[in-house]
């Protein structure tokens, strides 16, 4: 986090002095590459490639694997470390952004949803399930959350 506010420092420094005069958006990156908006994109596709398999396997259409639920888990936790601090004001629209005005609206509720999801994800973790029946139960519910905060705080794209 510090991090991504040193570089907003830096950028407003660079802005002073020459580059940025037309421009509005306070927090507009060097590159893509560095954009929170493009960053939080990137997580969510890594929570998505992860939660995959995890689908797959609830529904049966997997062999349960013990070890490929704990690598997906810990995929989730990581996101939910980081991911609060990739909304910076600025960031609100653009980029294709999916991210609805919600977060910004209701910062306590969102952050009361990422901590939902990973106090779950750290349940599931807590219990090492080795089997499906035992996985189920722990791993159900992560994806309610996942479901909860996405009902409020994305904007899905049609199609
Ligand atoms: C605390 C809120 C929150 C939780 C929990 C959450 N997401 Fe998201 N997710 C978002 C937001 C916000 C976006 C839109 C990000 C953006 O476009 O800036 C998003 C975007 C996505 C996307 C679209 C990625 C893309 O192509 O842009 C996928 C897929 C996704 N989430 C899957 C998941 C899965 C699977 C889980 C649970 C394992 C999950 N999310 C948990 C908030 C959340």
């Amino acid at each position: 986090m510090s991090n991504f506010y040193s570089r907003i420092l830096l950028l407003a420094i660079a802005c002073t002095a020459t580059a940025c005069g037309g421009k509005s958006d306070p927090v507009q990156a060097a590159t893509d590459d560095d954009d929170p908006r493009h960053e939080r994109h990137e997580l969510m596709e890594g929570v998505r490639d992860a939660a995959k398999p995890v689908g797959a396997m609830l529904k049966g259409e997997a062999e349960f694997d013990a070890d490929a639920l704990m690598a997906s888990l810990k995929v989730f936790h990581d996101a939910s470390g980081v991911f609060g601090d990739l909304f910076p004001p600025g960031t609100e629209t653009g980029m294709d952004t999916e991210a609805a005005p919600a977060i910004w609206e209701d910062r306590e509720g969102f952050d009361q949803a990422l901590a939902d999801w990973r106090a779950a994800v750290e349940k599931a973790m807590d219990a090492k399930p080795a089997k499906l029946e035992d996985a189920k139960p722990v791993v159900g519910p992560i994806f309610n959350t996942c479901k909860n905060c996405h009902d409020t705080y994305r904007i899905e794209e049609e199609g």
